[in-house]
């Protein structure tokens, strides 16, 4: 055994932080819709795209159990509201091991254990306490891990890019202020003493559709055919997303932290969204996730400019469009799956496919700022009962919203609560989208460029001059 043994450690002291680490692509399992299929039948599906990995945002049971003997690892979620409670009970972490780790593992590839979602994130309304609770947290969880003699399983925390007080240039990438000595030292002290990962949710999609004047979407969907160089560091950059990840390295290298792993948690592009959000399509959407996959599953790995050669175990948001979950169309639309298990595009999660092997993709078109006039109206398919209370709302908010579909004016005929409801919707939202009113009622409502209006009866619009 020696004699074998000791040229592989050999080989592990030159090229280990890579070697332990699987290149094989993730795939985030939400589960926040309505119609989406079993867990079994999702673990199958995850099998034929390939995945090497799933990311869930709890310890679902019936989804660990479906992954038993499956070769995929796994990575499991504490929920937000637990941490505080945790930090302060030993045998309430414990219990959480021993409810939702051991009796998976080791036949479900337990790998990761992510401590809270997003906790820094402001609209996570996330009571500032469990920042500070955090760590003492994930040493507690830590510990009932090794009580089971459980040494294989990494303990992290999600963060988006916005626990980041600046980006750019990448060099200049610092942590928040109210955030970086209590919370971030901290942490990656815990994340670098336990050879964890920082895990990132990083997203190109969002920097580009807030700038697109100043920001390439050739760059951003990792065309290569520009580049950036950070005039500090001389880092020469070709897409955006490596431009996110080193400002966290710089960020964290500020704290001390220079050598403490990336995971991408989540990233992705949405492939469809609302008429006022530009870049939403499947054209966009399956050429960033493909050159993603071909990029992170690269022989060599690449890494970043300023960690070139490392392996960023890397996990793609989202296995499907999820249906109920609210805000603007991208958050229901960033699926590789359709709820039905059909692919939304051909996608290569081995990153081995050429691009010309694909099939064509249709063509993008609002990868232009759309320019016009857009209703707010009742979406196919709404549930008739709940127009009722809508409106009601609609109507409530702002000044005279509803008066035209009051008897005797001009909307009010032909009496029709659909068109009624598509009068408040409308209304409301001509008020109210620039104070950030949405166009969705709970999935009553969608956004439409074609005039609702019938005779005399005019509806309110939302007018875009790109
Ligand atoms: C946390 O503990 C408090 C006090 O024991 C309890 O009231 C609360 O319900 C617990 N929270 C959760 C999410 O279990
Ligand atoms: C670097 O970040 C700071 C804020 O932390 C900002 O004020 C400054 O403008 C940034 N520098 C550049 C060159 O963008
Ligand atoms: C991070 O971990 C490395 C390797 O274990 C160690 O040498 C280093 O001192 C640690 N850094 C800090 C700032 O604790
Ligand atoms: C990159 O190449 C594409 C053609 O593949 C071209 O349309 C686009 O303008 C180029 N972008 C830049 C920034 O040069
Ligand atoms: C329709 O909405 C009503 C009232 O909000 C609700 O009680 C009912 O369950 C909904 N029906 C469906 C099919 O979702
Ligand atoms: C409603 O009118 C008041 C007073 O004129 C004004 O301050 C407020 O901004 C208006 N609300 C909207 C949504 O336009």
């Amino acid at each position: 055994m020696a004699t074998t043994l000791f040229p592989l450690f050999f080989l592990c002291l030159l090229a280990c932080t890579n070697a332990e680490i699987s290149k094989k692509m993730g795939v985030n399992y939400g589960q926040l819709g309505n119609n989406l299929p079993s867990p079994s039948r999702s673990i199958e599906l995850i099998k034929s795209l390939k995945a090497g990995r799933v990311k869930l945002y709890d310890a679902n049971p019936d989804i660990l159990k479906a992954l038993e003997g499956t070769n995929i690892h796994v990575s499991i979620m504490v929920p937000n509201q637990l941490i505080s409670n945790i930090s302060s009970s030993q045998s309430l972490a414990n219990e959480w091991v021993r409810t939702n780790v051991v009796p998976f593992y080791p036949k479900t590839l337990i790998r990761y254990l992510l401590v809270g979602n997003e906790i820094f994130s402001f609209y996570s309304d996330q009571d500032r306490q469990t920042w500070y609770d955090l760590v003492q947290a994930m040493r507690r969880l830590k510990y009932s891990l090794k009580i089971h003699s459980i040494r294989n399983i990494k303990i992290g925390t999600t963060a988006a890019m916005d626990v980041l007080q600046s980006s750019f240039p990448p060099s200049n990438g610092t942590f928040r202020s109210d955030i970086s000595i209590p919370v971030m030292k901290p942490l990656l002290q815990f994340l670098n003493r336990t050879k964890s990962y920082f895990f990132l949710d990083a997203y190109p999609y969002f920097p580009w559709s807030g700038d697109t004047t100043n920001i390439n979407l050739d760059y951003a969907l990792f065309k290569g055919n520009q580049t950036y160089t950070d005039p500090r560091s001389g880092l020469t950059y070709t897409n955006l997303l490596d431009q996110m990840l080193d400002s966290v390295i710089f960020a964290m290298t500020k704290l001390g932290f220079p050598n403490v792993r990336l995971v991408i948690a989540e990233t992705g592009w949405p492939n469809a969204g609302d008429v006022d959000q530009i870049g939403a399509n499947i054209f966009n959407a399956a050429t960033y996730n493909r050159n993603l996959i071909r990029r992170m599953t690269s022989k060599p790995a690449i890494g970043t400019p300023a960690r070139p050669g490392v392996v960023i175990p890397t996990f793609i948001f989202a296995l499907y469009n999820e249906n109920q979950k609210g805000g603007p169309g991208t958050e229901r639309h960033w699926g590789l799956l359709n709820p039905d298990g059909t692919s939304v595009y051909e996608v290569d999660l081995t990153g081995k496919r050429p691009e010309f092997d694909y099939k064509p993709l249709p063509a993008p078109l609002n990868n232009e700022p759309y320019k016009g006039k857009i209703w707010c109206v009742v979406a196919r398919g709404a549930n008739r009962t709940a127009l009722g209370s809508a409106i009601k709302y609609a109507c409530g908010q702002g000044n005279g919203t509803c008066e035209e579909i009051r008897p005797g004016s001009d909307c009010y005929e032909p009496v029709s609560l659909v068109r009624h409801a598509s009068y408040a919707f409308s209304s409301y939202w001509a008020q109210f989208r620039k104070f950030g009113g949405t166009c969705y009622f709970n999935g009553l409502a969608v956004q439409t460029t074609k005039d609702p209006g019938h005779g005399s009866c005019k509806y309110p619009s939302v007018t875009l001059s790109g």
